[in-house]
């Protein structure tokens, strides 16, 4: 009895499972919506089998975001793998995989890759006095970090009390002012995330030096410019007058 029941119900799994044709593996697993969380750079490997065993070998197909995949010979009938080594752009990839007498039997799993924020190092800023400077901390990473803490010194400042406008949009976080100031502003800061309980953090050392005379590059290009118009207009007037004076 219990096994007729196991037979029965291996049956109806079979059959639930056979309606879709071709089923895709992979490893790390599927979750239910039909996506394969990867990290960055660590290999996955997507294995697409054609459910229904026929005697007739079925070709399969693979596509990425609707473009095919070139396979090697032997890697298309009834069970097809591909490796995929997850870059930046593979996130929110759909993989799918079909019949290729049918495309509506198919199957498709989409990537969510993750990855950590690209911080790292420090970098030498040098601004001018009363010139304005923006810090800015590239933060993006999968999942969103939204932890940043920004420290001077290595101690937390009100950002607002030394005249410092703080911007934050998920993907940089950003320091600004228009106006740096010698005995407010120079110092090291440190800009800080923590993605699964590891710390990612860049420093910059802000350094000022003495204001200098910007030189009026543009107004003085203008005059020339006027200068030289003038004195073309005049010897090109001479010069027809002589001209006309030859003929
Ligand atoms: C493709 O497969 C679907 C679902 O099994 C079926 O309804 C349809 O008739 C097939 N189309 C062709 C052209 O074989
Ligand atoms: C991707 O995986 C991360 C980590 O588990 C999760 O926080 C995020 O919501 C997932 N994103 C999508 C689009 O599924
Ligand atoms: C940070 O330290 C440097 C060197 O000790 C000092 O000159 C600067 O004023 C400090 N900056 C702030 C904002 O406290």
């Amino acid at each position: 009895m219990k096994l007729a029941f196991g037979l029965l119900l291996h049956l109806l799994l079979s059959i639930s499972t056979c309606t879709l044709g071709v089923q895709i593996q992979a490893d790390p697993g599927v979750n239910s919506d039909g996506v394969v969380e990867v990290e960055l750079d660590k290999v996955v490997s997507l294995v697409c089998e054609h459910v229904v065993k026929s005697e007739a070998g079925v070709e399969l197909v693979w596509l990425r975001n609707g473009a095919a995949i070139q396979l090697k010979e032997g890697n298309t009938e009834n069970r097809s793998v591909v490796c995929v080594t997850p870059i930046y752009d593979d996130n929110g990839a759909t993989f799918t995989c079909h019949q290729r007498q049918n495309s509506t039997i198919s199957s498709s799993v989409t990537l969510n890759v993750t990855f950590p924020p690209q911080l790292t190092g420090s970098e030498d800023i040098t601004v001018e006095e009363e010139a304005e400077f923006h810090l800015t901390c590239d933060i993006w990473a999968n999942p969103i970090v939204s932890n940043v803490v920004w420290t001077v010194n290595d101690s937390s400042v009100d950002l607002e009390e030394i005249g410092l406008q703080l911007t934050n949009d998920g993907f940089k976080t950003k320091l600004s002012t228009w106006k740096a100031e010698r005995g407010r502003h120079e110092g090291a800061y440190k800009c800080s995330v923590t993605y699964f309980s590891e710390m990612y953090s860049k420093t910059f050392n802000l350094k000022l030096t003495d204001k200098t005379l910007k030189f009026p590059l543009m107004p003085m290009i203008a005059a020339i410019v006027i200068v030289a118009l003038t004195l073309l207009l005049a010897i090109f007037s001479r010069w027809r007058m002589i001209m006309r004076c030859f003929k």
